[in-house]
């Protein structure tokens, strides 16, 4: 029995149909959609929330946080309205990334990791995010804005509420 309910009954039931695709002795491999469920209910990963998913799971806690700090989905702390992933890997890299890279934190004036003022955006570097063939590229939520400039980021960021 856990000791205190971090999530809600909907995420709960979203992990329980999560744990239902894998063998009873597998439950490990339904970790990473729980944290996905947790940090969609909290915006952000915290140790206690980690420990918890671990719980809800049945694995050590230890599982949990090898997952959750090896991925770039995961937010181990609190992030803005929008999340920008900007990809920096080879492809970007040889496609101009850098020039993205500066737009955008001066544009923001925020660096890496760190989240705007107003709370808006957060900006994230990310490894191959598996779109090269339209590098440079971001991600913002679940869309992806490929072959980007300047002009393109405004248009996209003025475009988010
Ligand atoms: S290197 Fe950027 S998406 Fe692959």
């Amino acid at each position: 029995m856990l000791d205190k309910v971090l999530l809600s009954d909907a995420s709960l039931q979203e992990i329980d149909n999560e744990l239902d695709k894998y063998p009873k002795d597998r439950r490990q491999s339904a970790l990473l959609a729980a944290l996905r469920i947790a940090q969609e209910e909290h915006n952000w990963l915290s140790d206690e929330l980690i420990e918890y998913v671990a719980e809800v799971i049945g694995v050590p806690p230890v599982r949990a946080f090898e997952v959750a700090t090896f991925y770039s989905m995961y937010d181990l702390k609190p992030v803005g309205r929008h999340k920008i992933n900007v990809c920096t890997n080879i492809s970007c890299m040889l496609r101009g990334c850098d020039q993205i890279v500066n737009y955008l934190q001066n544009k923001l004036g925020i660096g890496f990791g760190e989240t705007t003022a107003d709370g808006k955006f957060t900006l994230k570097e990310v490894e191959c995010l598996a779109a090269c063939a339209g590098a440079p590229m971001m991600q913002i939520g679940r869309d992806y804005y490929e072959n980007l400039s300047p002009e393109k980021i405004d248009t996209i960021l003025q475009a988010l509420p």
